[in-house]
């Protein structure tokens, strides 16, 4: 029913520097919900930033984490929830975000993300030591995972605000 739809969580998803954070943020401060980024939750439980967790204690560890993590959270009613780029490799997570929230997609052309990949990079492990060509591999084989969402936004020419907008009046 209605207010039950109305009380689910907001899943968002997409590639890394798409602005999931900084998007979720808006919808969450315009609805009055919690914000929360999971990769965010992740480094403070191990008080290490993403990359130093990959380096330190390794991609494997960070994953299962994040699958727990956000397990957790998407159970949760009223939340606004930023998942890292890669958390929908997990079947778990899909399972459990499709479930039990709505999935947003935030969907930017391989032409736009190119262009702030300098701002992107130096905090992005899994894009370190990759050349351009094999970045854009990367891009376009995710995309198949993020198909699986309850909507998306096409984000090209759009400011984070009116992305932010356009996911708040798309709930009404
Ligand atoms: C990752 C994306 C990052 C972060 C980690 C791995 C990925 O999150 O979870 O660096 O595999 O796509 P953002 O999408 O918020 O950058």
């Amino acid at each position: 029913n209605n207010s039950r739809l109305r009380e689910k969580s907001i899943v968002l998803i997409g590639f890394m520097g798409v602005g999931k954070t900084t998007i979720g943020e808006m919808v969450a401060k315009k609805l009055y919900r919690d914000f929360i980024d999971i990769d965010q939750e992740i480094e403070k439980e191990y008080n290490m930033a993403t990359s130093e967790i990959f380096q330190n204690i390794g991609e494997k560890a960070f994953r299962e984490k994040e699958k727990n993590v956000i397990s957790a959270f998407s159970k949760q009613s009223l939340k606004i929830i930023s998942v890292g780029g890669g958390a929908f490799l997990q079947e778990e997570i899909r399972k459990v975000c499709l479930e039990h929230c709505i999935v947003i997609y935030l969907d930017l052309s391989w032409e736009s993300w190119k262009e702030r990949i300098s701002l992107i990079i130096d905090s992005r492990p899994v894009l370190q030591g990759r050349s351009i060509e094999e970045i854009e591999e990367l891009f376009y084989s995710r995309k198949p995972i993020y198909s699986l969402h309850n909507s998306k936004v096409e984000t090209d020419n759009l400011e984070a605000c009116e992305v932010a907008d356009y996911i708040v009046d798309s709930l009404k």
